[in-house]
């Protein structure tokens, strides 16, 4: 769809403002609210953003935030990088158009090419039709059915999308990454 910006939510008080930021975030956190089942707090919000800055992601039409994608990437079991998608949403009105698609691309060739993920994952509700289409059309695979994951007591799938060869290995078979320290939260 044309007319949509693609643009980083930015903490940077001093590239936009503190009301701009405030605002984008707000508007986030509404759209989140809205459209998944789980819960957010503000500090879930300020970790993402404080900690992968270019991993929150909005779609934008005039102004106002019509989508947005949360992602992380942190190592997992001390042997390889794994990028992770929190949160994914696009509101009503615009769906349909190709915006989590793109959403989707934006936060994965960052993930990917800025912090050289082996492998990317994430958890969507067994029911979610629509979810597991769209990711499952970008090569993610279901490698595990979590029972009961939510609160609204729905069971998860997660899915992974391999990215490296490393991401196919046992980490008991990989060696440590360098300079690297099991999660640090
Ligand atoms: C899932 C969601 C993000 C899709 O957003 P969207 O912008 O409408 O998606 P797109 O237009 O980019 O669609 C991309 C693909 O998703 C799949 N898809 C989207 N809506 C679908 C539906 N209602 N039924 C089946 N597949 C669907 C299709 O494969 C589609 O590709 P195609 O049009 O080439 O077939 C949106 O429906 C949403 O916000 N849902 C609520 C929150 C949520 O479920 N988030 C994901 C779980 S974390």
């Amino acid at each position: 769809m044309s007319g949509i910006d693609y643009e980083p939510l930015s903490l940077d008080i001093s590239e936009v403002g503190r009301e701009l930021v405030d605002f984008n975030i707000e508007q986030v956190r509404r759209l989140v609210d809205e459209h998944l089942s789980e819960p957010y707090s503000i500090y879930v919000y300020r970790f993402f953003l404080n900690n992968w800055p270019n991993l929150t992601i909005m779609a934008k039409h005039q102004g106002k935030v019509i989508g947005c994608i949360i992602s992380k990437v942190e190592p997992h079991r001390d042997s390889r990088i794994r990028g992770y998608i929190g949160m994914l949403a696009v509101d009503n009105e615009y769906r349909g158009q190709g915006i989590a698609k793109e959403l989707i691309s934006r936060s994965l060739d960052s993930m990917i090419d800025n912090y050289k993920c082996d492998e990317i994952i994430l958890e969507t509700e067994v029911v979610n039709k629509a979810a597991l289409r769209l990711y499952e059309n970008f090569g993610f695979l279901r490698v595990k059915r979590l029972f009961r994951y939510y609160l609204n007591k729905h069971d998860a799938l997660r899915l992974i999308l391999p990215v490296s060869e490393k991401s196919t290995i046992r980490s008991t078979f990989l060696p440590k990454l360098e300079n690297s320290m099991e999660s640090k939260y």
